[in-house]
């Protein structure tokens, strides 16, 4: 079989990271990220680093242009990079709001334009990280889950324009997650510790996640042996998050607890 390409964007970190090792046994992955020092350390690797700004649209025909002379096709593609700014509406900026939009949308509807041709010859397959906030709302955080909201449905939208070419679109929605984005969020709160620790909690099975927790779902998403028929849809990697209401064991007289 031959080998197969993937872009990863936000590949230099996180749950982009570890979806590019695990890709890497299969053919090129490129990393594409705006994170210099953390490209190189992935072109350590063995990734291949690709330094573009997802918001820009010339970064994308860049990419597109490099990936067509270098291989010829293009097997997958997941739109990783994000931006999650937390603040109160009243304080929330519209900068913040367009750079959200942005980073975590226009990103997945100018990349998926510009990768078209390379995406529809070699039938190729998009997963586009959203998030459990695409479900549920999520305090101080208007603008990122109006963003991951869209994700989701720019996913529908996408798998049905692009599914007359053999083209699947999916989504994963990843509940919280210990990246080098969340524990900054952690580090930048007085009681973060604590914080992390009633998350913890909060989730049914009793733990946070970890970006590969993530990444074998959406290497299953991308492969076309593993998931060939579907489009369209999206699958939540969350630990049992969003699977209830907030009652924790209350409701039923709290006989059990994970600790
Ligand atoms: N960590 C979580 O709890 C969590 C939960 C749900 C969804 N997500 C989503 O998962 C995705 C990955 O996040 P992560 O937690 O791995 O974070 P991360 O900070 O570890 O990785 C994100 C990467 O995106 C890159 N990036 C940001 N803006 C970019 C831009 N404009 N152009 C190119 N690259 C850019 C960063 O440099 C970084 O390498 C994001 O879309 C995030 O919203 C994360």
């Amino acid at each position: 079989m031959d080998p197969r390409v993937s872009v990863i964007t936000g590949g230099a970190s996180g749950i982009g990271l570890a979806t590019a090792r695990l890709l890497r046994s299969q053919g090129p992955v490129i990393v594409a990220d705006l994170d210099d020092s953390a490209l190189s350390r992935a072109a350590e690797e063995g990734l291949e680093p690709f330094l573009m700004d997802v918001r820009k649209q010339e970064a994308w025909a860049s990419l597109s242009d490099y990936i067509s002379k270098t291989y010829g096709r293009l097997d997958g593609v997941v739109h990783s990079a994000g931006t999650a700014p937390i603040a109160r509406l009243v304080d929330t900026t519209d900068e913040q709001f367009d750079l959200a939009y942005e980073t975590n949308v226009r990103s997945i509807l100018v990349g998926t334009r510009e990768l078209w041709d390379l995406l529809t010859t070699s039938k190729g397959s998009v997963v586009n990280v959203a998030s459990v906030a695409a479900l549920v709302g999520q305090d101080r955080s208007a603008a990122y889950v109006a963003s991951k909201g869209a994700v989701l449905a720019l996913t529908r939208a996408l798998a049905i324009e692009l599914a007359p070419y053999g083209v699947r679109v999916n989504c994963v929605c990843p509940g919280t997650t210990m990246t080098p984005m969340l524990e900054r969020h952690f580090e930048s709160l007085p009681s973060g510790g604590e914080v992390r620790e009633h998350l913890r909690r909060r989730h049914p099975l009793g733990r946070l996640l970890t970006p590969e927790d993530i990444a074998p779902t959406i290497t299953h998403l991308l492969s076309p042996s593993a998931s060939g028929a579907t489009t369209g849809t999206n699958v939540v990697v969350d630990a049992g998050l969003t699977a209830s209401f907030d009652y924790g064991n209350v409701f039923s007289g709290g006989v059990h607890d994970v600790s």
